[in-house]
């Protein structure tokens, strides 16, 4: 277990492409590997848990081809406006891919080992349920097999599917192919996963499947299962617009399709990896910050909404879309936070930078308060509790709720000691923790980061400069 030191910070300055998204490269490579011929992926994520993918579909008898990564001009790695003479660093994390697909009818039977990547290891299933024969297992590491796949299991159930879990709950899984059928299925959590999951499941089954939304998700699937060919609808009961409070209940139609031809998928920059530059820009006095490259989707961007309610000083200029995807900069500044409420409404679309809304939360004046959010004790770790603990070690008065915590902000961190538990998001939460700090944090476990964000040190300390 490796440790990482975080001093106080006087500001951060400069300009950074994040590395690309997570959530979107795992799906660039299972929709690629369902594709016919092949797919160019441009710009997946190189880092531990996206590779448990690219190993997984190549297991599934795709083959893939790793190319260089890709150039700083097109993608940028993690850039450092203020030193514009200088050495930058090469782009890493990012690299592009040649794919070629098995087709929607043809992985082969596998034992899939999918490490720490709990998003293979709820949609994978999906695809691998409506196969006409085969048998799979998945099973990863010890914190995927604590996290609960019932909730998977159950919906593809209701289509037809032969699937088996550790005491219907928890991996490993086993999943045999069987004839599946359209079914209309209210999503009792509000996860993407889960969606993404039946989605897939739904274009290898006979008739319409409908997934009903209450509380909106990422549409990354949605988007890209369109952009491929299938027919897939999304209506909203409202305007799916904005940076500010909830998106409005909706739902998904997908049809049964023969083929998939995803052809080129770009990836773009990951919100949730630029997030943490983006509070620490908030909470360091005299920072600004300029993250380029970075995705938009409605579905991920909610922390913005909160932030600029605690009023932070945030701007966002939507310049490009990768694909399906919308794309732009977003410019943070430090200033005075107040803290504020988040309810369940807004839970999904901040869902991983919950952490950091707590963080955030030590720093605003008055009480900030969470809830609704009892998903994140089934997060990489028991996210309520290991933040809560982490923080409160660092100084914060902070105490956990059965679906959330409460924050009695105003005094910031003194510093101190965070353990990871493995979690990549906490390792990463512990170094923003410590560049706001007054004395410093030590993170234990932070080699942890590279689940999600190789070279996040190098970046980050590259603002600091
Ligand atoms: C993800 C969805 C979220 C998120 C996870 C990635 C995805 O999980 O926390 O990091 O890629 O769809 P849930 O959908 O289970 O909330």
């Amino acid at each position: 277990m490796s440790a990482a030191r975080f001093e106080p910070a006087t500001a951060l300055r400069g300009s950074l492409t994040p590395p690309p998204d997570k959530s979107i490269s795992h799906r660039a490579a299972i929709v690629a590997a369902m594709g016919e011929g092949e797919t160019t992926v441009h710009g997946y994520l190189d880092a531990a848990d996206t590779r448990s993918t690219l190993d997984a579909m190549r297991a599934l008898g795709a083959e893939v081809e790793v190319g260089e990564g890709c150039d700083e001009k097109r993608h940028g790695g993690w850039r450092n406006s203020a030193h514009p003479g200088g050495r930058r660093p090469a782009a890493r994390g990012r690299v592009d891919l040649r794919i070629h697909g098995v087709g929607l009818r043809g992985p082969r039977p596998a034992a899939v080992h999918v490490g720490n990547a709990g998003t293979l290891l709820r949609l994978l299933p999906g695809w691998l349920a409506g196969q006409p024969r085969g048998e799979w297992t998945l099973d990863g590491d010890d914190s995927i097999r604590r996290r609960p796949v019932d909730r998977i299991v159950e919906p593809l159930r209701a289509m037809g599917a032969n699937v088996r879990a550790r005491n219907d709950r928890l991996p490993p899984l086993a999943v045999r192919g069987a004839r599946l059928h359209g079914i209309e299925y209210r999503l009792p959590v509000a996860s993407a996963q889960v969606k993404s999951c039946l989605l897939l499941a739904a274009l290898l089954a006979e008739g319409e499947t409908t997934v009903v939304e209450a509380r909106p998700t990422r549409d990354h699937t949605e988007r890209m299962l369109r952009a491929a060919g299938a027919g897939v609808r999304s209506e909203s009961a409202g305007t799916p617009v904005a940076i500010h409070g909830e998106l409005p209940a909706g739902r998904v139609l997908v049809a049964p399709a023969a083929a998939l031809e995803p052809g080129e998928i770009t990836v773009p920059g990951d919100f949730s990896s630029a997030a943490f530059a983006l509070i620490a820009a908030a909470l360091v006095r005299g920072s600004e910050v300029r993250l380029e490259g970075v995705g938009l989707n409605p579905g991920r961007i909610g922390l913005l909404g909160i932030l600029t309610r605690m009023g932070a000083a945030i701007e966002v200029i939507e310049t490009a879309a990768a694909g399906p995807e919308p794309v732009g900069t977003i410019v943070a500044r430090s200033g005075p936070l107040e803290g504020t409420r988040v309810g369940a409404g807004e839970v999904p679309l901040a869902i991983d930078e919950l952490p950091l809304l707590a963080l955030a939360g030590c720093f605003g004046e008055g009480e900030t308060v969470l809830t609704g959010a009892a998903e994140l004790r089934h997060k990489e770790s028991d996210r309520i509790a290991t933040v809560v603990a982490g923080l409160r070690a660092l100084g914060a008065e902070i105490e956990a709720t059965e679906d959330g915590l409460v924050v009695r902000g105003g005094g910031g961190l003194r510093g101190g000691v965070l353990d990871a538990h493995g979690d990549h998001r906490l390792a990463m939460l512990g170094a923003i923790a410590g560049l706001a700090s007054r004395e410093g944090v030590e993170v234990r476990g932070f080699e942890a980061a590279g689940v999600s964000y190789p070279g996040f040190e190098r970046d980050l300390r590259s603002l600091l400069d």
